[in-house]
């Protein structure tokens, strides 16, 4: 499937056969697809929470609003993020890099995340965010059909799954055989109500 396609085609489905499994095949190159996306100095702050055991994903569906998807996906991965990747030993995401250059990378890292929360934080949820991107993209090209959810209680989620403190939540993702097809796709805002050309002042011309 080109990109295109899987763009197009992927839809949140909140339907899936509960019947259906994954081969360990198929959801290890799914996720090697998500390990695939872009992350600030390459930190890959994303960490993946795959919920396999049907009890935990009953509780988890009691903290969410008793969403089908929660039980009903093949696979059901929290998408997670540590916050302290920055420094959790850095040199291994640069260590085919000579000495000089990884010790430059090194310093751009500490001085971008060192005292600055907010900005760590952010790093998480950009990063994990891309990583579902792919996720899902990768699960259309493989058949199946997808749903990101941030509809539970994240803190009982991350009790749950005993998520470290210096770590995140993100969102799940839901991937399973579609037993439904999603509502119709929701109105689109127009070109020309997001784009803008140089500032939010100037509309941006995308004519011909
Ligand atoms: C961050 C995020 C959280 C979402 N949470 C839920 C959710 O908890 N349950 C659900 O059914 N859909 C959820 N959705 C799906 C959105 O409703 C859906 O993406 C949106 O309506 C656009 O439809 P489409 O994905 O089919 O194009 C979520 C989507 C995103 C991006």
């Amino acid at each position: 499937m080109d990109v295109f396609r899987a763009i197009e085609q992927r839809r949140s489905v909140k339907h899936f056969d509960p019947q259906h499994r994954m081969s360990p095949q198929e959801t290890r190159c799914l996720l090697h697809n998500a390990l695939l996306a872009p992350s600030a100095f390459n930190l890959q702050h994303w960490r993946f929470v795959l919920l396999q055991d049907p009890a935990i994903r009953q509780q988890v569906r009691q903290l969410a609003w008793d969403q089908p998807q929660i039980t009903d996906a093949a696979l059901l991965v929290v998408i997670c993020g540590d916050r302290n990747a920055w420094q959790r030993q850095p040199q291994r995401n640069w260590a085919h890099l000579p000495e000089t250059q990884q010790g430059q990378i090194l310093t751009a890292i500490d001085q971008y995340y060192r005292d600055k929360p907010q900005v760590q934080q952010d790093e998480v949820i950009r990063s994990g965010a891309l990583a579902a991107q792919n996720l899902m993209l990768a699960a259309k090209a493989l058949g199946y059909d997808s749903c990101p959810m941030i509809g539970f209680d994240f803190t009982a989620v991350g009790q749950l799954i005993e998520l470290p403190a210096d770590h995140a939540i993100v969102l799940m993702v839901a991937i399973g055989k579609k037993t439904r097809e999603p509502w119709p796709r929701g109105s689109q805002l127009s070109l020309e109500d997001v784009c803008f050309s140089d500032r939010f002042t100037r509309p941006c011309q995308l004519n011909d």
